[in-house]
């Protein structure tokens, strides 16, 4: 069947990919450390302006980089994995609607998780809030893991390298395939 190379990731989207990637998983090396507190308090202000520009970008951004074209309710994530279960994979050039709420819930985690921090940082709350900053960045790496997998996985099934797409920006497609929607 006919290929063809679709640009998908913008130069903003890669690099607040691997940006966020690289400073969340500096914040949380450096999370215990008195001494390497300023860096990880530099490295969280980081993931916090990182997504609040992908926020932004989610509506100004590239086609691809919009929420429109990866706003997808609960039926479509169900449909979705039913077709990689049953190895009839539904094809999407953007992200996958599985994918799709993985991203969802990182960003919400890692507001969630960097308000906390604020938070901790300058004594509001309680102890608990604290608690509630470490627990919800172990929750975060949690689907960290979880988004890996699902872009090893995704990757097999679809026999295509995703994360040289993020890097170089482009896929390939079947000619038949389109946008925003199962492509065959
Ligand atoms: C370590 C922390 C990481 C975080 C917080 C993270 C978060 C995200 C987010 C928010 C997106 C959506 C991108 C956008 O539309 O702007 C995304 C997409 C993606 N990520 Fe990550 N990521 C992480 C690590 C990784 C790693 C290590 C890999 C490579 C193995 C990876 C591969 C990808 C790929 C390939 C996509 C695009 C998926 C698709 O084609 O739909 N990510 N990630
Ligand atoms: C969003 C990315 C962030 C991640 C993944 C993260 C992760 C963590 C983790 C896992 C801990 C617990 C360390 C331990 O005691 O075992 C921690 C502690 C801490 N974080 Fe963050 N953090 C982030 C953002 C921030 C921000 C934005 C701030 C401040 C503005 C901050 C300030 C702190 C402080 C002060 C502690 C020490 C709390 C204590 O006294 O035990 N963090 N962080």
């Amino acid at each position: 069947m006919a290929r063809m190379r679709v640009f998908v990731w913008d130069v903003p989207v890669r690099l607040f990919h691997w940006l966020l990637a690289a400073s969340f998983t500096g914040a949380f090396l450096t999370a215990e450390s008195e001494r390497y507190r300023d860096v990880h308090v530099a490295l969280g202000y980081t993931v916090l302006g990182l997504v609040a520009f992908r926020l932004l970008w989610a509506f100004v951004g590239t086609r691809y980089a919009r929420l429109s074209s990866f706003a997808f309710g609960p039926r479509a994530v169900v449909d979705y994995l039913e077709s990689i279960v049953t190895f009839r994979p539904q094809h999407y050039v953007g992200h996958n609607p599985a994918g799709s709420w993985v991203i969802y819930a990182l960003v919400v985690l890692a507001l969630v998780t960097g308000a906390a921090g604020y938070a901790t940082y300058n004594d509001i709350g309680g102890h608990w809030v604290e608690d509630f900053h470490e627990g919800a960045a172990n929750v975060m790496l949690t689907l960290v893991f979880v988004h890996i997998a699902g872009v090893v996985v995704s990757s097999l099934v679809h026999r295509e390298n995703l994360v040289k797409a993020m890097v170089t920006g482009y896929k390939w497609v079947t000619r038949s395939g389109h946008a925003s929607g199962p492509a065959d």
